[in-house]
């Protein structure tokens, strides 16, 4: 991998404080008040440094004076997403959005969400992939999260930024979120290292169940020293945010304690399509599950696994056993 330039973080830096600083300005106070209207306290946008970049096209160059002329600098600037070149003219990427800093592990920003200040298309601008950022790596909120708490015994994965910020509101300071892209091995990977049980959280809407779905996939060939990943389903409609106002933060926190364990929730999955109550369902059950089998090297996790499933398929294990490591049929 290239040698990063340093110095873009450090314009990231003075640009995030920039936008704070015009978040609490005249012209941040529609930002306010929308922030206000989703129920977020100064505290907490301080704590995630939220902040509001004016509408104007150029408002990188009240932070930069020598912008205009320094031919270096913007180029620092487009390498890390700030500024976008279009024919021979540069003008700023994020306009009249309120901002969220992405920071990485050690606390550096290194890429902003912008969110549209009530309704618009899009509602998040996030940054482009650059050399300092790169979203299949970075969930949003970990930085944070890990400088709340001593100890992270569970992690929960969110989709957006709000829900992270809504649950800090309510004193649950151990939300992450994904930027805008499914959850990839590398982010649970990352994840393990802080933390032994992971609790996917997305929202209570058919893209938020499929991304369960495709999440868990990648969960399984990480399951070992007494890993956990489970899942929380939210009604239709409701995101952790919008359901965590709606109950309040004991009963959400209830809500999280009763997720369901991977397996479980996998097997139900399959079973689902298949009728188990005839032999050929049973046997497409098996069918269905091996690939997932297959992902899970841990021994003990793919012994539990065997067992639940020879279990659902009312197939003694040994049987099981022999049917799914029979080699695959090749024309
Ligand atoms: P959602 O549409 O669920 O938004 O997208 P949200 O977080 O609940 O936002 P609010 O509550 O309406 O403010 C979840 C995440 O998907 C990405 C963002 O990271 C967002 O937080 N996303 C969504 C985008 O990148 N662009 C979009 O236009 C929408
Ligand atoms: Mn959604
Ligand atoms: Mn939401
Ligand atoms: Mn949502
Ligand atoms: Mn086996």
């Amino acid at each position: 991998r290239p040698k990063v330039d340093v110095t873009l973080y450090d314009l990231m830096e003075k640009i995030a404080k920039f936008y704070q600083r015009k978040l609490s300005s005249p012209q941040g106070k529609p930002a306010v008040n929308y922030l206000k209207k989703r129920g977020l306290s100064g505290e907490i946008a301080k704590r995630f440094a939220i902040g509001y970049v004016p509408g104007e096209w150029r408002n990188l160059e009240s932070i930069f004076p020598q912008l205009k002329t320094d031919k270096k600098l913007q180029q620092q600037l487009i390498d890390c997403g700030m500024l976008i070149k279009k024919d021979n003219s540069l003008y700023d990427r994020f306009r009249d959005r309120i901002m969220f800093p992405i920071k990485d592990k050690r606390g550096r920003v290194i890429a902003f969400g912008g969110r549209i200040i009530d309704q618009g298309e899009p509602k998040y601008l996030n940054s482009p992939e650059t050399p300092i950022f790169h979203k299949s790596n970075e969930l949003y909120g970990l930085y944070q999260a890990r400088q709340a708490n001593r100890k992270l015994e569970r992690l929960l994965i969110v989709e957006g930024y709000m829900d992270v910020v809504a649950l800090a509101q309510f004193n649950i300071n151990n939300a992450v979120a994904t930027l805008g892209t499914a959850t990839t091995e590398s982010h649970l990977q990352q994840l393990f290292r802080t933390t032994r049980e992971l609790v996917l959280c997305f929202d209570g809407d058919r893209a938020g169940r499929d991304a369960a779905l495709r999440a868990l996939e990648h969960g399984l060939s990480q399951l070992r020293d007494g890993r956990d990943i489970k899942l929380m389903f939210l009604p239709d409609g409701e995101d952790p945010d919008s359901m965590v106002r709606k109950v309040g933060k004991d009963e959400f926190l209830r809500q999280v304690s009763e997720s369901t364990p991977l397996f479980e929730f996998l097997l139900k999955h399959l079973a689902s399509q298949v009728d188990l109550n005839s032999v050929s369902g049973r046997g497409q059950l098996v069918h269905l599950a091996k690939p997932y089998l297959d992902k899970i090297t841990d021994p003990i996790y793919h012994e539990f696994f065997s067992n639940a499933l020879a279990d659902k398929a009312q197939l003694s294990v040994e049987k099981l056993e022999k049917i799914i490591e029979q080699p695959q049929q090749t024309a």
